[in-house]
């Protein structure tokens, strides 16, 4: 059933143990659909019979359920992180190097490159987080310890680290991330070393953090830039309701389309099968099960969203 947007009262209503007891129920009976990524050799070990999902309620309460305290692979849900920092550290001029419009191309694609003399189309792109990578890595002494700080602050959890095994095994095989990082310093727009850029960017995917993590890291992108973790005015809200708007058109890459119909919520995903998701004034949210469909998203966690935001009423439409 379609339901409405929820009003305040209704909010306070809503069952949301009990909605995500009946999706982790529905969601099992499809364990099987969908593939892991295995152009990354380590995550094609990962099992695929899991699922979690988390949602991290702006009043500090999480509700969570299945395999949402199990670790994995956050892949570019970084590149939601970096682009906080490189916005922070660059301001608008960060526009003047990547852009912020769909791709309607895959997110390893090198073909609007050339096309547009190496700026990206957007910064969740392979090539957009090469871009903010590189702003990083030029505006802070130690980008990987901000970057680690900033990760820690937003989830509350200091533990979280980089999976070095993850980071190896892309090192190995990412032929086309060096391909795009060549391509993008040909136009003079990567400044730092292209082997730091590239070391940085595989270590931002390989971070390895939970649903309950991630839900809370992006709690406030609901709250208008400020972090109920740590009370930080992490962006402006103007910063934080463009961030949203990207997510919405450029977080699922060429899925984005698909995911406003179905799912109708700002998310940024990774191969890593999670996806995390912004409900404005109300909960950041993240949901994850490793198997893909075509586009690199994860297969039952979208269905889940949609389920979600379906039983909830709580989509931004
Ligand atoms: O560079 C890559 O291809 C991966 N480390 C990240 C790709 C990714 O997560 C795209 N997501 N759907």
């Amino acid at each position: 059933m379609h339901k409405l947007p929820p009003n305040p009262d209704e909010l306070g209503r809503l069952d949301l143990d009990d909605i995500l007891g009946t999706i982790d129920h529905e969601v099992r009976q499809r364990f099987g659909e969908g593939e892991v990524a295995d152009y990354i050799p380590s995550l094609a070990e990962v099992p695929k019979d899991r699922f979690g999902m988390a949602l991290a309620m702006l009043d500090g309460t999480v509700h969570a359920v299945g395999d949402a305290r199990e670790g994995f692979s956050i892949q570019s849900i970084s590149k939601l992180y970096t682009l906080t920092m490189a916005l922070e550290a660059a301001g608008d001029a960060l526009w003047t190097r990547v852009d912020r419009e769909p791709s309607g191309d895959p997110f390893n694609s090198l073909i609007q490159l050339e096309l547009e003399r190496g700026i990206p189309r957007n910064p969740f792109m392979n090539a957009g987080a090469l871009v903010t990578t590189d702003v990083l890595l030029s505006h802070h002494a130690d980008a990987e310890v901000a970057l680690l700080a900033f990760i820690r602050a937003r989830s509350g959890n200091p533990r979280i680290s980089i999976n070095m095994e993850v980071v190896a095994s892309e090192q190995e095989t990412g032929f086309r991330n060096v391909a795009l990082a060549n391509f993008i310093r040909s136009y003079g727009n990567l400044h730092n070393d292209v082997q730091a850029v590239l070391d940085f960017y595989y270590r931002q995917c390989a971070l390895h953090m939970d649903c309950v993590d991630l839900a809370r890291s992006v709690q406030f992108l609901a709250d208008g830039g400020r972090c109920p973790s740590s009370g930080e005015q992490v962006t402006t809200s103007e910063g934080a309701t463009r961030i949203n708007s990207v997510m919405m058109t450029a977080g699922t890459y060429d899925a984005a389309g698909d995911f406003a119909f179905y799912v109708g919520l700002p998310a940024k995903s990774g191969v890593g099968g999670g996806i995390v998701a912004v409900v404005p004034r109300v909960m950041g949210l993240c949901v994850w099960s490793p198997t893909l469909d075509g586009k690199g998203n994860s297969l039952l966690g979208r269905y889940a969203l949609h389920r979600f935001t379906r039983m909830t009423g709580l989509s931004v439409f």
